[in-house]
């Protein structure tokens, strides 16, 4: 799979190691920083990466931050995005099978690394379910985007 990968200053060491996993896992990861922990602002890096999953470059995209929120609202403000801030293996999977999400937020101040490579796998591995109620629910909210 070909996976954006992106942070800020608050979250570079988590960056570092989910992308070293997501590489030995087998996938492509495109990483659009930040490359060292000077302070930067987050919504450089996270719009780039996740508009290269609206953009069909990627598949998928990880955003970290120190809560992992305003990578989260940043790229929730990008047409096409589905965004999910996680903390917990079951919401991980729920919101691959129920949102369909294409962007998966974490916080390297809320959350252990193996917990945080745990969501991670969890959410990479999981399908959508293509039932026809989670279907109606991300149209309606994907409408939302129309006005
Ligand atoms: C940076 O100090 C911090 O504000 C950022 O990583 C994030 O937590 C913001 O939501």
């Amino acid at each position: 799979m070909k996976i954006a990968i992106a942070c800020d200053h608050g979250a570079f060491e988590y960056k570092n190691e989910i992308k070293q996993m997501l590489v030995e896992m087998g996938n492509e990861v495109e990483d659009f920083g930040c490359h060292n922990t000077d302070a930067v602002d987050f919504p450089d890096m996270v719009v780039p990466a996740v508009t290269s999953v609206v953009e069909n470059r990627n598949e998928k995209a990880i955003v970290l931050c120190g809560t992992g929120i305003g990578v989260s609202i940043s790229a929730n403000k990008v047409n096409g995005v589905r965004c999910a801030l996680v903390s917990d293996c079951f919401s991980a999977k729920a919101t691959r099978e129920h949102n369909n999400s294409n962007v998966l937020a974490l916080g390297q101040r809320v959350i252990g690394i193996e917990l945080a490579k745990e969501i991670v796998r969890v959410w990479v591995g999981t399908e959508f379910s293509n039932d026809e109620r989670h279907m109606r629910r991300i149209n309606k909210i994907m409408a939302i985007e129309e006005n």
